[in-house]
C-alpha cells in the first residue's frame, strides 16, 4: 500500500508532514535526517508506555537508530493516571539526567497520553525541544497527534495545564493498528464519525458507504479515513491553532456530554470515543430545540453511528451531577455552558444554553432512552 503525505501549514509555525501508511514507522528515523529534523549523530528520547513498549519500542529504535540517531528511551505506566505533573517531573530530570541539550528530539511513541504528556514535557524542557508524534491508536492518528495540544491532567480536572505545540513530524504507521482491540477501535470511529459530520458531505456519505469496511478494519479504507481526518483536522488547525478564533472549537462537537460521561461514569468505564458518539447524539437532540435542526438530520447521523458500532450507551446520571460537571469544564465562558451545535453536515454554530433548555433537553434525552 502506498504512502500519503499530508503537509500541516499553519502561519507562523514550521510546516510538517504526516506520513500515513503501512510500515511508515521503518522509515521513522530516515525522515527525520532527511526532513532536516535532526542531523546524523542526533540525540533523541522516546518516550512510550508499558502497553506499547512490548509492541513497537524495538522497531522504533532501530529505525532511529539505522538512522544514524543516538536513542534513549523512558517507559511511563500505561493509562490516563500517567498523564500528571509528577510523571512529567520524572522525565524532565530523566532528561537532565541523560545530558540531553535544547538540541535533542522527543518522539512520542503511543495513544493520546504518550502524545500529550511527551509534547508536554518537549514543549517544556529547556523552554521547548522538537517532538515527533508516532500515535499508535486510531484516536490519536485521526485526532490528537496533529494540531499540537499537549497536556497534563490536575486533581481538578483533565488537561488542565498544557501547551500549544506542533510536533516537527507526525508517522502515523497504520499497521501497528493491527493489535488494537475492539474498544479502542471503537473509540478511533467515534472520532472518525465526528470529523466526517464537521467535515463535508462527500466524507460523511463516503463513510456511511464504508463503515462496514471500517468496523472490519479494512486497510484501503482505515487509510483513507485516516488520511480525510488528518486533512480535515489540518484545515482547522491552520485557521485557528490556539483555538481562539472560534473555529478549532468545532472539534469540540459532542464532548461537552462526553467529558461529564467519562467523569461521572468512573474514566475508563466507555471509552471517549464511545462517549463522543453520545455527546454527539445528545447535541444534535440540543441543535433541534435551539436552531431549528430537522430530525431527519440526527435520524442521519445517528444511523452513522449505529453502523459503525456506537450505539447509545447504558448510562444514566442525576441531572443536577451532570450540569455542574459539565460546568466544570474549562470551556465554560463566565460560567455559561456552550455547546457546538449543528443543523446540517458541515453547518455548525457555538451555542451558549441556558440552563433551563439544557435541562429539559436533559430530561428528554433520558426519557427517549427508557423507551428506546
Ligand atoms: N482534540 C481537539 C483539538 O485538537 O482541538
Amino acid at each position: 500500500m502506498s504512502t500519503t503525505r499530508i503537509v500541516v501549514q499553519i502561519p507562523d509555525e514550521e510546516r510538517y508532514d504526516v506520513r500515513i501508511g503501512d510500515g511508515v514507522l521503518e522509515r521513522l528515523g530516515a525522515t527525520i535526517v532527511e526532513e532536516g529534523i535532526l542531523k546524523l549523530g542526533g540525540r533523541v528520547l522516546v518516550i512510550t508506555d508499558s502497553n506499547v513498549a512490548p509492541l513497537y519500542l524495538a522497531r522504533a529504535k532501530a529505525s532511529l537508530k539505522g538512522a544514524g540517531l543516538i536513542v534513549d528511551d523512558i517507559t511511563i505506566p500505561a493509562g490516563e493516571a500517567s498523564k500528571c505533573l509528577s510523571i512529567a517531573g520524572e522525565i524532565w530530570e530523566a532528561m537532565a539526567a541523560l545530558g540531553l541539550g535544547r538540541d535533542c528530539l522527543v518522539v512520542a511513541l503511543g495513544g493520546g497520553v504518550i502524545g500529550d504528556i511527551a509534547g508536554f514535557v518537549a514543549s517544556t524542557y529547556m523552554r521547548g525541544v522538537s517532538v515527533v508524534q508516532v500515535p499508535t491508536t486510531l484516536l490519536s492518528m485521526v485526532d490528537s497527534s496533529v494540531g499540537g495540544k499537549t497536556g497534563v491532567n490536575l486533581i481538578a480536572g483533565k488537561n488542565l495545564v498544557g501547551t500549544f505545540c506542533q510536533p516537527s513530524y507526525v508517522c502515523a504507521s497504520t499497521d501497528v493498528l493491527s493489535t488494537l482491540d475492539e474498544r479502542e477501535w471503537r473509540c478511533g470511529l467515534g472520532e472518525i464519525a465526528k470529523s466526517a459530520v464537521l467535515d463535508s458531505d462527500e466524507f460523511f456519505f463516503w463513510l456511511l458507504d464504508s463503515s462496514s469496511c471500517m468496523v472490519e478494519r479494512k486497510q484501503e479504507q482505515v487509510a483513507e479515513a485516516v488520511s480525510r481526518c488528518v486533512v480535515f483536522k489540518a484545515n482547522v488547525v491552520a485557521q485557528d491553532a490556539t483555538e481562539s478564533h472560534g473555529i478549532r472549537e468545532c472539534l469540540n462537537f459532542g464532548h461537552t456530554l462526553a467529558h461529564a460521561i467519562e467523569k461521572l461514569s468512573g474514566y475508563g468505564t466507555f471509552s471517549h470515543g464511545e462517549a463522543v458518539a453520545e455527546g454527539m447524539r445528545f447535541a444534535l437532540l440540543l441543535s433541534e430545540r435551539m436552531i431549528g435542526a430537522e430530525a431527519a438530520f440526527t435520524e442521519t447521523v445517528c444511523g452513522l453511528l449505529d453502523s459503525l458500532g456506537l450505539f447509545p450507551l447504558d448510562w444514566n446520571a442525576p441531572i443536577d451531577e451532570i450540569v455542574d460537571c459539565m460546568k466544570g469544564d474549562k470551556k465554560v465562558r463566565a460560567g455559561a455552558l456552550r455547546f457546538v451545535l449543528m443543523d446540517d453536515v458541515a453547518s455548525w454554530q457555538l451555542v451558549q444554553v441556558p440552563d433551563e433548555i439544557l435541562r429539559e433537553a436533559l430530561e428528554e434525552y433520558f426519557e427517549g432512552k427508557k423507551e428506546a
